[in-house]
């Protein structure tokens, strides 16, 4: 039997050990050995609960108890997680987490002390919940140099989104509805301003090109200043808004990474990615564009991917699983204004702006856009593929026009 200690009963805390308990059987089948939870830490006490006597508020009986061969950590935030995970890799136990923010900060550092301790450390739950990627991105696509990971990482907002445009619903209700369903984070400043797929770009980042990405490194736009008209200029462009974490290698080994608000072609394959699904796409030199969908957050959906990461650890108690990646290095991830850059931009001009002189002449010839009801001295287009830099330097020359909106084409 191998005892397994839970650090926080929240949502996801108490959905692993509901799993663990209801599908006992199987799971001991997978695992080869019995699994059982003997700890749950917690600062709360749930006297209801069948297995009410495992709480504890005091971490030492986990950290001092050598029965605990692996911790899960489902506290969320930095600290105590941090400090939790890394005394309990230093104290010889493996650890399962789900929490991306501790991933996507510390995980050069986590991942470097299992290592050293011949332990294992996985984080399967901290990108798209449910969805099996970081394993398979590892493992199953490890013949590929990998060119570009992007993807619907944040359901709350891909929620909101689908309300928004399909059922009309303000981003006020599309939230509330979203809080109510259990999907946003606590604060859910962290999903609609993108901070959580953040998070989870540069999880993924960090795995498929080898080095530590920092959320600071990561340019980030939430959609928090979405209106109806966004949506309308999507579908009039042949496509349709969603929030796209971005990671692509450059010629020379560097990085461009970002989380932003994009229009989607409507034959792209996360375009139909809808509710409260996530997707990741993966484009590798041999095997092309693959892409992962699932539920990507949620009590079981998420439990489920940390239990599968329990067993595995079980599996694996002898002969570390090699999930790896280095510190970062500065510079590694390049200014996104280096980008290339498709924009669609929208001006309000001025009547003897001469907009459409002054476009042809920074842009050439371009797409113009319209959508029905748009104000008379609107004119909206999308710019050339160019440096973001560059395209904000033409845009500064224009005269007598104000620019009202700007949305990246994917
Ligand atoms: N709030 C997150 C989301 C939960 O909506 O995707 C899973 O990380």
């Amino acid at each position: 039997m191998i005892s397994i200690a839970i650090l926080g009963h929240g949502v996801v805390g108490s959905g692993v050990a509901e799993v663990l308990l209801h599908n006992e059987k199987g799971i001991t089948a997978k695992a080869g050995d019995k699994i059982r939870v003997t700890r749950i830490l917690d600062l709360r006490s749930f006297p209801d609960l069948p297995y009410a006597d495992l709480f504890t508020t005091n971490f030492d009986d986990i950290l001092n108890d050598p029965d605990i061969r692996i911790v899960v950590e489902t506290m969320g935030g930095l600290h105590p997680a941090y400090d939790f995970v890394k005394a309990s890799l230093l104290a010889g136990k493996s650890v399962v987490t789900s929490n991306k923010e501790l991933v996507a900060a510390k995980g050069d550092e986590l991942l470097a002390i299992a290592k050293e301790n011949n332990l294992n450390f996985l984080f399967e739950a901290s990108v798209g919940g449910g969805i099996p990627i970081l394993r398979p991105m590892d493992q199953c696509l490890a013949a590929n140099e990998v060119f570009e990971v992007a993807g619907i990482l944040n359901g709350t907002t891909n929620f909101m989104l689908t309300k928004m445009i399909r059922e009309g619903m303000s981003f006020d209700g599309a939230l509330a509805l979203a809080q109510k369903l259990g999907y946003a984070e606590r604060d859910p400043s962290a999903d609609v301003e993108g901070h959580d797929a953040c998070r989870k770009i540069c999880i993924l980042a960090s795995l498929a090109f080898g080095k530590h990405v920092l959320p600071e490194e990561v340019h980030t736009e939430g959609i928090t200043n979405l209106t109806e008209q966004d949506v309308a200029y999507a579908a009039a462009c042949g496509g349709v808004i969603k929030l796209v974490g971005r990671a692509t290698r450059t010629e020379d080994g560097h990085l461009f990474c970002y989380v932003a608000p994009m229009i989607l072609p409507r034959d792209n394959l996360l375009a139909d990615v809808n509710d409260v699904f996530n997707a990741i796409m993966v484009r590798g030199d041999s095997v092309g564009d693959v892409v992962f969908v699932g539920r990507g957050a949620g009590k079981l959906p998420t439990a489920s991917a940390v239990v599968a990461d329990v067993i595995d650890e079980v599996k694996h108690l002898k002969a570390r699983k090699y999930l790896f990646w280095g510190p970062g290095e500065k510079g590694h991830v390049r200014d996104h204004r280096l980008a290339p850059t498709r924009l669609l931009l929208c001006f309000s001009c001025e009547e003897d702006a001469g907009a459409l002189v002054q476009i042809g002449r920074m842009f050439g010839d371009v797409r113009m856009i319209s959508i029905p009801d748009a104000p008379d001295n609107e004119v909206a287009f999308v710019t050339p593929c160019m440096p973001e830099y560059l395209l904000e330097e033409k845009i500064a020359t224009f005269t007598g026009m104000t620019l009202t909106r700007r949305l990246r084409m994917y």
